[in-house]
């Protein structure tokens, strides 16, 4: 398919998240050949600076966080003929008429404009309201606007960022971004569901006793103290990323992969999440904060000493919550998710536990249920944990794995998430993007939990060491009903290799 001419402007050129995220991935799909003819990207941001340097900084960003590793001299330098920079005050409502009158010049008017704001979260509703000031855009589908979370951090913020956004742009103009849908082995799920039919019958309350889904990270907050201590794990990981994984594994079939078709069935199943009681809160979720501790042999301070954060801060880096789905389909199936930081490793896994078989026959009197491990990162791929006849006399059974990883089946390695999100910006495809009203759902159900833990300071935190998995009360969510926490399938390899 051929593709429009498409400027990209990115507000917030100097941040860390152009840096690390948005040029690697626009330089790869530029290498790869998959950006339109002509194409080319603005940076705006305060610091004044000119094109050359502004082009050297992001090609240090390139070689340091590209899935390729360092550019090469030609590639690079026809790749940096494209970028241009900008320095401009946000407040001022000359940035906006400069740029808009630029945007109207040459090949640019008739061209797609991305307008991708990259720039602390503080200043959405500015660029949004000043760049409404100028020009009509609702509408016009050649001009889209991408913004990164945090949308918001409750309901009421969410739906104010979403006013004043629905306020210039038409929903289908606004790019929302969870980086999370954009993982390969993300979008995998929705293949593995619905591109096999033998799946589809077993998916369901009467086989699957529960799901867990676990990200885990190993690193700290390192430098973004500042920004997590306006946000803890709840915030930053559980209402978006995790809840957004929890739709794709529980939602109904899709007619199409029509953006809104897929999407509407998401939204279903945050709709169907039953909500939480304030007064149930510590029922259904538990927080946690790290101390300080030792990781890979080397002394980590606790969270409370990271630099920008309270000494006495209750803010959790750690959260583990029981979600129930009050749907036909996942009545009385408990869905258990985690995550946090310093965490044993850097995995992400969903895993669905089927149902003990109904009656036993086998002398074994342990005997494991199957299980399927969807592992979103590291050694991204697939486990079914099923049973077999131990070799050698009697009817001995023992658990064995089939197993298939994405780097054993597909040679060539995957685009970043970023890469895919970024190229579905330019073709127009909204799919794997939130829209407002997943935004504002996933919010509400974590409302009771968010007001009742601004209420009540923790008095236990720090209360787990880096390295392990979270708090004890985390323990006790799951094993109050009878389950456990599964050790990821990466992890669990690792300890018998
Ligand atoms: C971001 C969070 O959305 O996701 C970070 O703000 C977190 O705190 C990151 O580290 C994790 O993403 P990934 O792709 O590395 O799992």
């Amino acid at each position: 398919v051929k593709l429009d001419p498409t400027v990209i402007i990115i507000f917030g050129a100097s941040g860390d998240l152009t840096q690390r995220k948005i040029i690697p991935a626009i330089y790869n799909l530029f290498i790869d050949g998959l950006l339109p003819e002509p194409f080319c990207i603005i940076g705006i941001a305060r610091t004044s600076s000119d094109d050359e340097t502004f082009r050297q900084q992001l090609r240090k960003g390139v070689d340091t966080f590209s899935r390729r590793g360092k550019s090469k001299d030609d590639d690079w330098s026809k790749f940096a003929a494209t970028i241009s920079y900008m320095a401009a005050d946000y407040h001022d409502e000359i940035t906006y008429r400069n740029l808009l009158e630029e945007l109207n010049k040459g090949w640019y008017k008739s061209a797609n404009k991305v307008l991708y704001l990259a720039t602390p979260p503080t200043l959405f509703t500015v660029i949004v309201e000043q760049l409404g000031q100028q020009q009509v855009f609702r509408g016009k589908t050649s001009y889209r606007i991408v913004i990164e979370k945090p949308f918001g951090r409750d309901l009421e913020s969410a739906r104010m960022v979403n006013q004043v956004l629905t306020g210039v742009f038409d929903e289908g103009q606004i790019y929302r971004i969870d980086h999370y849908l954009g993982k390969e082995t993300v979008q995998n799920i929705l293949a593995f569901r619905f591109a096999n039919a033998m799946w589809e019958p077993i998916w369901n309350r009467s086989f699957i006793d529960h799901v867990q889904i676990t990200v885990a990270e190993k690193v700290g907050v390192g430098k973004r103290g500042g920004y997590y201590e306006g946000a803890g794990a709840l915030r930053d990981m559980l209402q978006n990323h995790l809840l957004q994984v929890m739709c794709l594994v529980a939602m109904e079939p899709p007619t199409s992969f029509q953006a809104d078709e897929v999407r509407n069935k998401r939204v279903d199943v945050l709709n169907a999440i039953r909500p939480i009681g304030k007064d149930e809160v510590e029922k259904f979720a538990v927080r946690g904060q790290y101390g300080k501790g030792v990781v890979d042999d080397l002394p980590v301070p606790a969270y409370r000493e990271e630099e920008n954060v309270a000494a006495d801060s209750g803010r959790e880096t750690f959260v583990a919550m029981k979600l129930f789905i009050d749907n036909w389909r996942w009545q009385g199936v408990p869905f258990y998710l985690r995550t946090g930081k310093h965490l044993p490793g850097r995995v992400s896994e969903i895993s669905l536990q089927f149902r003990p078989v109904p009656h036993h026959p086998f002398s074994d009197k342990v005997m494991q249920s199957n299980r399927l491990a969807i592992q979103i990162e590291p050694k991204e791929g697939i486990m079914l944990r099923t049973q077999a006849k131990e070799p050698g006399p009697g009817m001995k059974i023992k658990p064995v794995e089939m197993h298939y990883t994405y780097q054993e089946v597909f040679q060539s390695s995957s685009p970043e998430a970023y890469e895919t999100l970024l190229l579905d910006v330019v073709r127009g495809d909204p799919g794997l993007f939130m829209r407002n009203d997943q935004v504002e759902t996933a919010w509400s159900v974590l409302e009771s939990v968010l007001e009742h833990w601004e209420e009540t300071s923790p008095a236990d935190f720090p209360n787990y060491a880096p390295g392990e998995w979270g708090p004890e009360s985390a323990e006790d969510l799951i094993t109050q009903d009878g389950r456990t926490w599964l050790v990821p399938a990466c992890l669990e390899f690792k300890e018998k290799e």
